[in-house]
């Protein structure tokens, strides 16, 4: 398997709102590659976070690129509104959308494009998709809120990701989500995973940066 770099993206879902300039600014000076934004709509999930004027704010105490994750029925109408603050948006394969053309049209707004697959759903929903995308993120949890148990099963579409990608020769990054620890990260790297997006384990340590390094080299 070829070498790629492990990104570390803490989940600014965990963090404290009343605070999210200094919280951005904290994981930035703690060593975070780029910083996730859990983006709901109260409908593809069932929770609402927070949209566009939240992530332009953590935007502006920032110099990291941020990871907008689109957790919402259309992508394809929202994504616009992120191009300018996101270095990478990632839409669900199960979102109510011409998944095609919202990546293409992601890409040619100057951002990576992601794919994120929900856990009930066929890790094979991305074969036609394959070549589309700069990011496939394989959800760990069932997406909607933080703090819950990575689900071990998930392991297996990593894999299979990773093979695909091999057997193709293509070119993607592997982003796993949900529960990531020092641990679940160490089998998620294994199985091919790099990106790790990481919530409450590292806004909850006691020690951010030490946390962020022990996920970077898990
Ligand atoms: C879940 C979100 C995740 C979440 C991860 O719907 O997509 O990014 O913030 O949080 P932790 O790391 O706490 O599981
Ligand atoms: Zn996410």
């Amino acid at each position: 398997m070829s070498f790629r770099k492990i990104i570390v993206a803490p989940s600014i879902l965990a963090s404290d709102f009343a605070r999210v300039g200094e919280e951005a600014a904290s994981v930035t000076e703690a060593g975070a590659d780029w910083i996730h934004c859990d983006v709901m709509d109260g409908h593809f999930v069932d929770n609402i976070s927070f949209g566009p004027a939240f992530v332009e704010a953590v935007s502006r105490h920032t110099t990291i690129p941020l990871d907008v994750h689109l957790m919402v029925t259309r992508p394809d109408h929202y994504f616009p509104r992120f191009t300018k603050l996101a270095a990478s948006i990632t839409a669900h394969v199960e979102a109510a959308h011409d998944v095609a053309d919202t990546l293409r049209k992601v890409r040619a707004a100057g951002c990576k494009a992601g794919l994120a697959v929900s856990p009930p759903t066929d890790i094979a929903r991305i074969e036609p998709h394959l070549g589309e995308f700069d990011i496939l993120l394989v959800m760990t949890v069932n997406p909607g809120f933080g703090g819950q148990p990575f689900l071990p099963d998930m392991i297996e579409k990593v894999r299979f990701a990773a093979r695909l990608r091999e057997e193709r020769g293509l070119d993607f990054d592997i982003e796993v989500d949900g529960g990531i620890t020092v641990e679940t990260a160490r089998v998620s790297i294994e199985a091919g995973a790099n990106l790790l997006v990481a919530g409450t384990s590292v806004f909850r340590a006691a020690d951010r940066a030490a946390e962020i390094k022990r996920l970077r080299e898990a």
